[in-house]
């Protein structure tokens, strides 16, 4: 019998409402979704139809109404909350449209705080092979207030990537960048995520980054389609030519100057000082309670 391969990701008739005051609105209603191990799937919808929360729902940071949500073939509702964030540091990498980094540690700091968290440690080539890739060699002692944008995006995304996850959720990772740094960005993300053979859902706006994907879906009243269904042949067919143009025109990022000395990773613990409670990657196994910025 064939060896069954298990899905990065399972999420089978999700069901997520709010209260709106005295209003129950659906924001997740029936959803399905499977991603294979290695799968790039973009998600695209119009803003407030539920990206942000199907992520959140993905990560175990919110819990389903109904429903069942399975990483690696676990089922993390049904975990603990202690044993469900361990587990989400463990095997998901989350990348967010504001960075998201701790604003009194370095570049190096900063990533190396996601080893501390789950008491993992990285081999010091693998953390330059990833510098490198990322182009973060010569940066990795500025803090975030000395880094531009899309340096700072690359140092969130190696900080995602680290301990190699089997999953990255990326919500809009490119929101905040103009559109040649934005393009820049997703090359290296969606390259490094290929080799690294992590399943990605990036959700995104933009027809060029959703073309770094091998799926393209729509969330439309609470479900996941076809990007095209419900659209003519013809606005398809514009969509995908554009998209195809903007991707052809993607570049890597420039590497950075090259150091004469190799990359010494931080070996201290990385002080916890600026990791609030409120921070994505803070939770009640890891000290402090989950949250995560809504965008
Ligand atoms: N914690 C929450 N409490 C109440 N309503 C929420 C909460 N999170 C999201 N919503 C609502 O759910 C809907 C979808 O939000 P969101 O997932 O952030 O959309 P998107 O990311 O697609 O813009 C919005 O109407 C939003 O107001
Ligand atoms: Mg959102």
């Amino acid at each position: 019998m064939p060896e069954q391969i298990t899905p990065a990701l399972r999420m089978t008739a999700v069901n997520r409402a709010y209260h709106d005051g005295s209003r129950l609105v659906t924001v997740l209603d029936g959803l399905e979704l499977l991603v294979m191990p290695g799968e790039k799937v973009a998600i695209m919808g119009s803003s407030g139809s539920g990206k942000s929360t199907l992520l959140h729902v993905a990560a175990g940071m919110d819990l389903p109404d109904r429903g069942d949500v399975a990483v690696c073939g676990q089922s993390i509702g049904s975990m603990p909350e202690p044993q469900r964030t361990r587990f989400r540091a463990r095997r998901i990498g989350l990348v967010f449209q504001d960075y998201n980094l701790v604003e009194s540690l370095n570049a190096a700091e900063n990533i190396e705080l996601v080893c501390w968290l789950t008491g993992t440690r990285a081999e010091p080539g693998r953390l330059n092979a990833l510098f490198e890739k990322l182009g973060l060699e010569g940066l990795l002692d500025r803090r975030p207030d000395q880094l531009s944008g899309g340096q700072q995006q690359r140092v969130a995304i190696a900080r995602a990537l680290i301990h190699q996850p089997a999953l990255v959720l990326a919500d809009e990772p490119t929101g905040s960048l103009d559109q040649s740094t934005a393009e820049q960005v997703l090359a290296v993300l969606s390259q490094t995520v290929s080799e690294l053979g992590c399943a990605l859902i990036l959700v995104t706006h933009s027809d060029a980054a959703a073309a770094h994907c091998d799926r393209i879906l729509a969330l439309r009243q609470g479900r996941l389609g076809d990007r095209n269904a419900g659209c003519s042949g013809r606005l398809a067919r514009r969509r995908l030519d554009r998209a195809g143009r903007r991707s052809r025109c993607s570049r890597s990022p420039p590497i950075g100057p090259d150091s004469d000395r190799p990359i010494q990773p931080t070996r201290a613990r990385p002080r916890s000082a600026g990791l609030g409670a409120d921070h994505p990657l803070a939770g009640p196994g890891t000290n402090a309670a989950a949250g995560i910025a809504r965008t």
